[in-house]
């Protein structure tokens, strides 16, 4: 099915004591706490497996001038070292993603300029250190904030322009009587997901499998299709489980390109682990930002101009720049509404797509902008939001599909109590802690991509689904398995969901708040397909009931294992995005809620306590749902408070590559945080009527808490985290 019309009423809707909403345990939960979910690195099939170690590049830009592997190569254990002298010849990049060892040209501090491949890890490790590189570095120019005046507007993508303007916002500014103008910075971001990125990678009769950590394996198959010059379907990627990508795993990076030469050139398959530390340089990260804001307002609050400037940076020759303004388009009502960005090239790793790409910094910016907005005309930052909604786009000019941004303000103001706020920053005292409270809004897009699912009903009365979709801890196996479950009237343990292989149909992947509504659509439409395929088989109506794997109407019944038969029954499904993406703004909302304590001698801000009020269509699993919200609003709460890559511009490297001194939030630093879906139904979005929320909880969750700490302390930080040094 497509989505060139509204869904009407669907058997989801009619379904009332169904399963799909409900708070299902994982599926996959068992698996996974006992150690049986099998990741990349841990597969010990085929035999014979060599290990592959990277050797990164230690200057940002120049040349290889010396390279001596002949140490390396006598050590023991080591089968091969593969250099750009020898490594086989490679097609060509494909959505940021390199040949690997293609040149003596280094571009990056971390870039691999060797692979050793030897018996086992620790002999492979050993000989990288004894691989000597020699190298005629050219100078470096790294860092965004000394190259903003020689940035430029990126290619425009898809979806998203690099600019727009409706009206005109700096006229529109320069006559409003109330004003702010404000320079927020966020630095640059890692991921920082628990599985270092891995590959298994093996060759059969010509293919190309690939057992890797991996978001979207359809596209990392077309990817790795352009970049080995290959035909995609002579590569299989399976990722069955994945433990954690926000991004850093929408495409292959050089673990699975490597191992893949290494094993073609040693005939033996080849594992290959990036280190924690090789995945900061190796891989993706999220560019710094500067962001300019101007809002101008009427003295009763409602905003007559927003201009939202954005600069970022990537490795040179790369488009894809920060979207940080993008979220301001769609965000107030506002006659002039202005955004732009601005990319400088530079001399560091690539950066690219992290949990809500541009949403997530941009909030960081546009929501402490509207806290200042509302200190300045002395007015409630709840009651600001509310008298500046939008009752359609005021960028697009079109309708929203569902817009509750109010309702969320206002069900977690009440829930939070809000009331008791006082506005006068340092008005509450809890012994030596200065304590405050925050609010922000919260809102993310809601893309829809192409996707197929298959399903099936053996003789034994069991649905066996699959698709090439992902979890990457976020869910999807249990809300796929609900789905079937539902549509087909069967227990969940009657419903086996299997994912992750490109031998099965084409989906998503996860990625961009996108995964759940995109293949779960399709296996709806699959199971839609079966139910018609199991009444005929029945000869029963549209009215019959599927229940307790038995189909029944009137005084018939028969058993869903009887209609399959010792053959089974199979269907295919699948979704299109058609064009309800066009005529219909689409955004999840929501508002989150902070309460911090800011120790007046030492600076220490501590979260006391938060809440996410969001609304994003039906929800598919509210235990899964409510997990991934409250992992978003930690994401956040680590973005306003502690994390930071430290760049050292002299050699375009991440200082602090390493999760100790790449700082997360910990269980210490997270106290009670609630987050509450309302209920909302959305037609316009996809035949689930679901809104992704992979992403939502993240946006402006660390807006919240850093408009707390300015209500704690009279002290507003523009630049992103807000450690204790800037508070002093
Ligand atoms: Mo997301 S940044 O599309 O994993």
């Amino acid at each position: 099915m497509d989505m060139t019309h509204p869904v009407g009423t669907t058997p989801l809707d009619t379904i009332t004591d169904g399963i799909v909403g409900k708070p299902l345990d994982r599926v996959d939960g068992p698996s996974k706490v006992t150690g049986t979910a099998t990741y990349a690195y841990e597969y010990r099939e085929p035999e014979n497996i060599a290990y592959g170690y990277l050797v990164p590049a230690s200057i940002a830009r120049g040349r290889i001038a010396t390279l001596d592997t002949a140490a390396a190569e006598a050590m023991p254990g080591v089968v091969a070292v593969l250099t750009y002298r020898n490594a086989p010849k490679q097609g060509s990049a494909s959505q940021q993603v390199e040949p690997q060892l293609a040149s003596d040209r280094i571009d990056h501090y971390g870039q691999a300029v060797a692979c050793v491949v030897a018996d086992s890890f620790e002999q492979a490790r050993a000989a990288a250190y004894a691989v000597a590189v020699g190298y005629a570095p050219d100078p470096v120019n790294a860092a965004l904030d000394a190259n903003l005046d020689r940035a430029v507007k990126p290619k425009d993508r898809g979806t998203s322009p690099a600019d727009t303007s409706v009206g005109d916002a700096d006229a529109a500014f320069a006559s409003a009587p109330v004003k702010v103008e404000v320079q927020y910075t966020t630095p640059l971001q890692t991921h920082a997901m628990m599985e270092p990125h891995a590959t298994l990678a093996y060759w059969r009769r010509g293919q190309l499998i690939l057992f890797t950590a991996n978001q979207m394996p359809n596209r990392g198959q077309a990817i790795l299709a352009s970049v080995l010059n290959m035909n995609k379907d002579n590569i299989r990627i399976v990722s069955r489980y994945v433990g954690g990508g926000f991004g850093a795993k929408l495409t292959p990076h050089p673990d699975a390109v490597l191992a893949a030469l290494a094993s073609k050139v040693v005939d033996r398959p080849v594992k290959l682990a990036l280190t924690r530390q090789q995945v900061f340089h190796s891989t993706f990260h999220r560019s710094d930002t500067v962001q300019r804001i101007r809002l101008g307002a009427t003295r009763d609050g409602r905003l007559v101009s927003v201009a939202h400037r954005s600069w970022s940076g990537n490795q040179v020759g790369e488009q894809n720049f920060e979207a940080a303004a993008e979220v301001t388009r769609s965000l107030y009502a506002t006659p002039n509404i202005l955004t732009q960005h601005r990319l400088a090239e530079l001399d560091i790793p690539t950066a690219s797509a992290m949990r809500a790409p541009g949403e997530a910094v941009g909030m960081l910016a546009i929501e402490c902008a509207m806290d200042e907005l509302a200190e300045a005309l002395k007015l409630d930052p709840v009651e600001l939001r509310i008298r500046n909604d939008a009752s359609q786009d005021p960028t697009k000019l079109i309708p929203y599909s569902t817009r509750a941004m109010v309702p969320c303000l206002r069900h977690g103001a009440e829930m939070f109590g809000w009331d008791k706020r006082v506005a006068t920053p340092g008005g509450v005292r809890d012994g030596q802690w200065t304590v405050g409270l925050g609010v922000a809004a919260a809102s993310r897009g809601n893309p829809l991509q192409p996707a197929k699912a298959w399903v099936r009903i053996g003789p034994d009365g069991i649905a066996t689904t699959r698709a090439a979709m992902t979890d990457i801890g976020t869910g999807s196996y249990t809300i796929l398995t609900q789905i079937a479950s539902e549509l087909l009237g069967l227990p969940p343990e009657m419903v086996r969901t299997e994912l992750g292989d490109t031998d099965f149909p084409m989906s998503s992947g996860s990625g961009g708040s996108f995964g759940a509504g995109s293949a779960g659509s399709a296996l709806y439409d699959a199971c839609l397909v079966m139910r018609r395929k199991l009444l005929a088989a029945a000869g029963m109506s549209d009215g019959a009931t599927f229940r307790d794997g038995r189909i029944t109407e009137g005084n018939r019944s028969v058993t869903l294992a009887s209609l399959a038969g010792p053959s089974g029954i199979e269907a295919d499904g699948g979704i299109e995005p058609g064009t309800m993406h066009k005529l219909y703004s689409q955004q999840s909302y929501g508002a989150h809620f902070a309460e911090v304590g800011v120790d007046m001698d030492t600076g220490e801000i501590r979260l006391r306590r938060m809440l996410g009020v969001f609304t994003a269509g039906r929800i598919l699993n509210a235990k899964t749902a409510r997990s991934q919200a409250i992992g978003g609003m930690i994401f956040g709460v680590g973005a306003a408070l502690t994390e930071a890559v430290a760049l050292d511009p002299r050699f375009g490297m991440f200082v602090n590559h390493n999760l100790a001194e790449y700082h997360v939030p910990v269980h210490a630093d997270i106290p009670a945080i609630d987050a509450v879906f309302l209920p909302e139904l959305d037609d316009k979005s996809n035949p689930l009527k679901s809104k992704g929320i992979g992403e939502l909880g993240i946006c402006g969750a660390g807006a919240a808490v850093a408009n707390a700490v300015y209500n704690a302390t009279g002290v507003r930080i523009r630049d992103y985290p807000l450690t204790l040094d800037k508070v002093l």
